[in-house]
C-alpha cells in the first residue's frame, strides 16, 4: 500500500472524537520524503475542535517545516462517499502546500483523487495582499 495512505489511516486510530464518533486521519508527504500525521481532536465546547488537516499542517509547521515544503496529502475517514477536506481546511491547505495532489481514502480501500485547486477554486491567498 502506499506508505502515504497507510500513515493517513493509521493516524485516524489516535483520533479524540469522542463527540462525534467521527474519526478523521491526515498524512502529508514532504519533498524530502518525511510523513507528518494530525487526526481530528474534539473538545467539549464543540467549537473548539481542529479538524486531522489542520493539526498536520500545524504539527508540521511548529516542527520548522518550511511553507511549500509538502509534495501531496492523504486524507482518511471511514465513510462509504469519500470524505473531502472541511472549507477551511482546504483554505490552510491552499495556504501552506499550494496545489498539491490530495488522495482520499477509506477503510475499504476506495481512493480518489483531486488537487487542493479543484477543492478551492478561485482561492483567496497572499497574492491579493499587495
Ligand atoms: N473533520 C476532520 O477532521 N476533517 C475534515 O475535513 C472534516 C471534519 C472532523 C472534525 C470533527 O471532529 C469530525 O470530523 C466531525 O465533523
Amino acid at each position: 500500500m502506499d506508505p502515504l495512505l497507510a500513515a493517513a489511516i493509521a493516524a485516524r486510530e489516535h483520533a479524540y472524537a469522542k463527540y462525534s464518533g467521527f474519526r478523521v486521519g491526515a498524512a502529508l508527504e514532504l519533498h524530502d520524503g518525511r510523513i507528518v500525521t494530525g487526526c481530528n481532536v474534539e473538545n467539549s465546547t464543540y467549537g473548539l475542535t481542529v479538524c486531522a488537516e489542520r493539526v498536520a499542517i500545524c504539527k508540521a509547521i511548529s516542527e520548522g517545516v518550511a511553507p511549500k515544503s509538502f509534495k501531496r496529502i492523504a486524507i482518511c475517514a471511514d465513510t462509504e462517499r469519500l470524505t473531502p477536506p472541511c472549507g477551511a481546511c482546504r483554505q490552510i491547505l491552499w495556504e501552506f502546500c499550494g496545489d498539491v495532489p490530495i488522495t482520499l481514502t477509506n477503510l475499504a480501500g476506495v481512493t480518489r483523487e483531486f488537487t487542493v485547486g479543484e477543492l478551492l477554486p478561485e482561492a483567496f491567498d497572499d497574492s491579493l495582499l499587495t
